[in-house]
Formats: C-alpha cells, structure tokens, sequence
C-alpha cells in the first residue's frame, strides 16, 4: 500500500523535510495519491509535518499505532500473524473470532482498540476501554488434545509475562489464571475450545489476552483488584511494542507445538511465578468447592492439592482463591 511505502521513506529521512515530487517519483504514483498516503497516515496518528515547498517530515516516531503494518513487520516467527485484523471497536475480539472460525486461519490475530462487551472467565466482563489496553485474540486451528490445553495455556501465561518483562520493565507474578503486577490484576486469558467428537481433539483454540497497559483510573468496584502496567511501573508503556512481544513470547511456544517439549522448563517456570507450593488454596468449580493443600503440578499443567481428609486431587480449571501470596 502506497501509505505504507511513503512512511517507511519519511523513516529512512530521520526527520528531514522530503517532497512530494520525490515521493510520487520515487513511488510512481500520482501527487494526489501522496497527499492522499499522506493525510490517511496522519488520521492513523503518525506525526507528519506539511510544509508547501519544503514537503513532508516524520516529527515524532515514537507513536502507538496499532495497525496489521506495524505488528506484521516486527514478527519473527512463522505461524502467528499472518492475517492481523484491527478494529477501533468491537463487542468482543473472542467473540468475533468465534463467529469468524470458519473463515479464520491458524494464526489469525484480532485485535481491538476497545471492547464493548469484553468477556472474562466464569462469564465476567473484561473492562475494556478505549486506547488503554490491549485486546488481542489468537487463533489457533490445530489438532491438540485437551490433555495439553492446559500445558498451553500455562506456556501462553509465562511467555505474557516475558513479554510485559521486557517491555514494562516489571516481573510480574501468576495466580491460577491471571497475570498480576504486586497483588493486582494486570492480564487476563480467557481460552475457548471446540473439540471434535470423533478424536476427542480440538478443531479451534481461541486465546483471548487482556492487559490492563496505560490506565491511569478504574472504576470504584475493580480498583482495589486491577491496576494497569503504567500505574504500576510509573511510565507510559507503548502498546503496540507489547502486542509485538507477546506475539514473539507466545510464538516460540506455539510454533510446532514446542510447548509439548518444552513441558518441563514451562511448568517450573510457572510454578516459580505463581508461588503457589505449600500454600493451603480454595478452588471453586461450579458448584463444588475444594480446599486444600498445593503439592505440586503435574505434567498436564493440573494443581495437585491435598485435601485435610489427605486425600489427592488434581485440578485443571476453576477460580481460585486464598492464594494471596
Ligand atoms: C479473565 O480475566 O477472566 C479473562 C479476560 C480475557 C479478556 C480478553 S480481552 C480479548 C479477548 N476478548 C474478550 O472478550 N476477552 C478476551
């Protein structure tokens, strides 16, 4: 796309005026083209500066525009981000993928700039605001079975926090299922499945991701659980970067499955994070409640807690609580 090539030439410049004769030369496209690739990056938010006889300049590179461009252009990896979808608004990025499956490809990133209807786990909504966080499904059409879901979900889990490591400056912190900064909820993961009947494997995993990145407030009834990496770490935090890193982390689980080898290093990363070991939990699944004793994770990604009755049990889903380490 001809906006697309006029940035990365105003790039090379490092800041100098270039004309727009140059440019339509240069690009082999009309003036009317260029002040159009002009005008179209300026409402995507690039700092551009106009002056007649002197051309065009790129004031200010540091902005946050999410866009497929930005995104696609700094992964390294081979299997996410292919397609990148970007909306200003949506009901929910989950949701959209769910509706989209069959025309969806493996791979396929969707990202919004704010969710109306974000969803969390155990049918909470996700506070989604505009421009504050970022809202990012992942699409993965492959054939796993539900033993290794959860070993991908722990995988996904470390490899956020890497991300967020890097680019916040932070080390962030698990519990069960969410990323937190100190004692507060930073990201949320809300994984949805289809499984086919006849394999017992899945057709689809949606990986819905949820950070909390620049809020600066939230409202009265989550402040006290959720805070974002900007009111933690103190800075302004760019998302767009964080998108392209949590891509990158999560790419060098997911691609060829590695997570599967990897097995061992993902889970006593992740129990070193959640900080869980010997501490007495309260989980509840549905309507059943147990509490109990953390000995260890097993090789599926299962919390295996000991009951005061002594016996074992060994968990895969469910909230938990009493684990305010
Ligand atoms: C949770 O904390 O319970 C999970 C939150 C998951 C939120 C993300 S935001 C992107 C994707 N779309 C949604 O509607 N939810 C997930």
């Amino acid at each position: 796309m001809t906006k697309y090539k006029i940035l990365e030439i105003l790039r090379n410049c490092k800041g100098e005026f270039i004309s727009g004769e140059f440019l339509s030369e240069k690009l082999q496209v009309s003036r009317t083209a260029i002040w159009k690739g002009i005008n179209s990056l300026k409402e995507k938010g690039y700092k551009i500066e106009g002056i007649n006889n002197k051309g065009y300049r790129l004031f200010d590179d540091t902005g946050d525009t999410i866009s497929e461009y930005e995104i696609k252009k700094n992964l390294i990896g081979k299997e996410l981000g292919k397609h990148i979808c970007c909306f200003e608004t949506i009901d929910s990025t989950n949701s959209y993928a769910k509706k989209e499956i069959d025309r969806l490809q493996h791979g396929d990133i969707i990202i919004a700039d704010e969710q109306l209807k974000g969803r969390g786990r155990m049918d909470k909504v996700f506070y989604s605001p505009k421009e504050s966080g970022i809202y990012m499904t992942i699409v993965l059409k492959e054939n796993i079975f539900p033993d290794s879901i959860k070993l991908l979900s722990v995988g996904i889990a470390n490899a956020i926090c890497h991300a967020i490591e890097q680019e916040a400056e932070i080390v962030p912190n698990l519990t069960w299922n969410d990323i937190r900064a100190g004692r507060k909820k930073v990201c949320g993961i809300l994984t949805e499945y289809s499984l086919e009947l006849e394999t017992g494997k899945t057709e689809y995993l949606i990986i819905g991701i949820g950070i909390n990145v620049n809020n600066t407030e939230f409202p009265k009834e989550l402040k006290d659980k959720v805070t974002s990496l900007r009111i933690f770490s103190g800075k302004e935090i760019n998302r767009k970067n964080l998108i392209i890193s949590v891509l990158n982390e999560i790419e060098k689980i997911t691609a060829d499955k590695k997570y599967i080898s990897q097995r061992k290093n993902i889970l006593s990363e992740y129990m070193k994070r959640i900080n869980l070991l010997d501490k007495k939990v309260e989980i509840k699944i549905m309507d059943k409640k147990i509490i109990g004793t953390v000995t260890g994770i097993n090789d599926r990604g299962g919390l295996i807690i000991i009951k005061a009755n002594g016996k074992k049990e060994i968990i895969y889903n469910g909230e938990l609580k009493g684990a305010e380490n």
